[in-house]
């Protein structure tokens, strides 16, 4: 437990606190499109604003993907960025993916307002986004909590609905 939290210490010091990202949300077939903003913050971690479009009613994995390759959409985002080879799991969970970013949740009218400040991420070095992708899913991350192989490495989320690779702002 000291451990993690001095490595977590030492991660969040790797924030520069002045860069920012931004990607644009799109896809070809499903119709989910928007707009996210990516802010490192000077106590570590990186505060995402924006609106998301065109989803299902309820609650959508969010995550950071790998790569940023839309060669084949979506698709070749590559798996959770997992730069420490961890299982899945919540934002807050002690073990997850560093790109596991939990849920965005939409309501009738389709769109998802984004908040989220997440104390693990950054924009460069070790837990570096920038240059990959942020996925949004068909269905609810189920953060790692069910017995099986799909929820301990994508949160059995569903299909990829919308995603975008995150640029320097
Ligand atoms: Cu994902
Ligand atoms: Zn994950």
């Amino acid at each position: 437990m000291l451990k993690l939290v001095v490595l977590l210490g030492f991660l969040a010091a790797f924030c520069a606190a002045e860069n920012k990202g931004i990607a644009i949300i799109t896809t070809g077939v499903s119709g989910v499109s928007g707009s996210l903003t990516f802010t490192e913050l000077s106590g570590g971690g990186v505060h995402i604003v924006g609106t998301i479009k065109g989803l299902t009613r309820g609650k959508h994995g969010f995550h950071i993907h790998s790569k940023g390759d839309l060669t084949d959409g979506c698709g070749s985002t590559g798996s959770h960025f997992n730069p420490y080879n961890k299982t899945h799991g919540a934002p807050d969970a002690e073990h997850r993916h560093v790109g596991d970013l939990g849920n965005i949740e939409a309501g009738a009218n389709g769109i998802a307002t984004v908040d989220i400040t997440d104390k693990i991420i950054c924009l460069t070095g070790e837990t570096g986004i920038l240059g990959r992708a942020v996925v949004v899913h068909s269905g609810e991350d189920d953060l790692g909590l069910q017995d099986t192989d799909e929820s301990h490495t994508t949160g059995s989320a569903g299909s990829r609905v919308g995603c975008g690779i995150i640029g320097i702002l």
